[in-house]
């Protein structure tokens, strides 16, 4: 993979780590599309994801995270954000890896992430600040495969934004 340019860009990492705030500003940087996982999946559905888990439950929301991630990796040149959970699936990390995007994984601390999610009501797995701690815990061991870590505390989106641009994957 490292003799030809890659043309793809996939952003992971917790619920609140600005995939897609650094995803949309990368994009504008690299003038590639972008593409937010969860607007996918919310426009083929025609419900906010909050809904589909109300609904249909967290299996389905997978089964169909998982179609939406084949769709939009068929995108080339793109900058994806990610899901919270997509990258914590085997089958879709080796989907990833097969069609050989770059990974890079957003880092950020605990506190902040859980700063940033209690304001907003739109994620589902957002429930108590215990069970947050403990999914971030299940979720980090494969964070870690991503190739590219970013730390992104004390960073301002654009910032970390520069960090990814100096990464090898250009
Ligand atoms: C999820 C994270 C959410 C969304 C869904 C499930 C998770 O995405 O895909 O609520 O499993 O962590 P964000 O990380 O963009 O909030």
């Amino acid at each position: 993979m490292s003799w030809h340019r890659r043309k793809q860009i996939c952003l992971l990492g917790f619920m609140g780590s600005g995939k897609s705030t650094v995803g949309e500003l990368l994009s504008r940087e690299l003038r590639w599309p972008f593409i937010d996982l969860d607007a996918v999946i919310e426009a083929g559905q025609g419900v906010s994801i909050r809904e589909i888990f109300a609904r249909s439950g967290e299996a389905f929301f997978r089964q169909v995270e998982r179609a939406a991630l084949v769709e939009v990796l068929k995108t080339e040149p793109a900058v994806i954000a990610l899901g919270g959970g997509t990258f914590a699936y085997e089958p879709n990390i080796e989907l990833v890896r097969e069609t050989g995007g770059a990974t890079v994984w957003l880092d950020c601390a605990l506190d902040i992430l859980r700063q940033r999610c209690s304001i907003l009501q739109n994620r589902p797995l957002f429930r108590d600040p215990e069970s947050f701690a403990n999914l971030l815990e299940l979720r980090l061991p494969y964070y870690r495969l991503a190739e590219f870590r970013v730390a992104t505390d004390g960073r301002s989106p654009a910032e970390v934004v520069d960090q990814i641009l100096r990464l090898r994957i250009f």
